[in-house]
């Protein structure tokens, strides 16, 4: 049966391939794209949310939300990542459509509450949206089927901080009420999409596999390419978005454990997401207060990897 999903995103070339993949896969129905700020300011997002399901022949209902963190100024955009455009200053076709009316919190409650027990929110970018969301209506955490967030980190260490994921960096507020929200929430974080590489021969599949989106999707991993070739020495991309669809579509190739889960808000440490494993004593229980989620800690990269190139192959 096809997932039906809510994908927040703030695309970014690896929300861009994911992207691809929600809407070309036969098991996932992708009912509408909400945008955040994040990798682009929010205006860019939506405009390349549109931009992909237009140029893929498949276009969906793009709800505009959070333009900066629920607190704290916001950092900026990390243009030397994903280009000023979010995919790698390519150029890019005129887009057709509009944004929805509504705010990507309403439309989320909107969509939830029209379609109780169905509904799947993948979250892969800064979690204002979320929180906005559970701040309309708090009892969509009883009418969502799930929520899968891509982010935080366990044991690997951070990417924007020695401590923290961009993600969660980014609007930490946010992200403390969406991860102790009482939901059935999986934490797809830098755990597992640091140990998958999407290599140039994957990339070279999907170019020729997508005809124009294929094209849109290559270039701007050309450039994605580079950082990761400057900051971890690798030949190819952590494609770190499409994992949290991979472990949606083919959850035995992850390994989670359930526990509870807190994020730092404030100092040095602002943005670490902690992990409490369920029913471990520790010397207080402030850290096991929240409800338990699921956690990805493992997973095999290398299928993760082959799975998106034969998806979009
Ligand atoms: O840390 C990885 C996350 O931050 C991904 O969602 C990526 O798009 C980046 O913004
Ligand atoms: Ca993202």
């Amino acid at each position: 049966m096809a997932h039906s999903i809510i994908f927040d995103t703030d695309p970014g070339v690896d929300d861009a391939q994911a992207i691809a993949i929600a809407l070309r896969h036969p098991d996932i129905d992708l009912v509408g794209m909400t945008t955040t700020f994040g990798n682009v300011d929010v205006e860019t997002a939506t405009h390349n949310a549109l931009l992909l399901g237009e140029v893929a022949g498949k276009p969906v209902p793009v709800a505009q939300g959070a333009a900066a963190p629920m607190v704290k100024p916001r950092h900026p955009a990390p243009a030397h990542i994903h280009g000023d455009n979010g995919l790698g200053n390519i150029d890019l076709p005129d887009v057709q459509g509009k944004a929805d009316a509504r705010s990507a919190a309403q439309f989320i409650v909107d969509t939830v509450n029209a379609r109780p027990g169905e509904i799947t929110l993948v979250a892969v970018g800064p979690l204002g949206n979320l929180a906005a969301a559970l701040q309309i209506d708090p009892g969509i955490t009883a009418r969502v089927k799930g929520v899968v967030v891509m982010g935080g980190s366990i044991r690997e260490g951070g990417n924007v901080t020695p401590v923290a994921e961009a993600n969660i960096f980014n609007d930490a507020h946010a992200a403390s009420r969406v991860l102790s929200a009482d939901w059935p929430l999986t934490l797809v974080g830098l755990d597992v999409t640091h140990r998958c590489v999407l290599t140039p021969a994957h990339m070279a599949r999907i170019e020729a596999g997508q005809g124009e989106l294929g094209r849109l999707l290559a270039g701007s991993y050309a450039f994605y390419r580079e950082f990761y070739r400057q900051a971890l020495g690798i030949d190819g991309c952590c494609p770190h978005d499409s994992l949290a669809l991979a472990w949606l579509v083919r959850p035995e190739l992850f390994t989670t454990q359930r526990g509870h889960l807190s994020v730092v808000t404030d100092g040095l440490a602002e943005g670490q997401t902690l992990f409490a494993p369920a029913g471990r004593a520790f010397i207080q229980k402030r850290w096991s207060t929240s409800p338990e989620m699921d956690v990805c800690l493992g997973v095999d990269g290398d299928a993760v990897s082959d799975w998106i190139a034969d998806t979009l192959a």
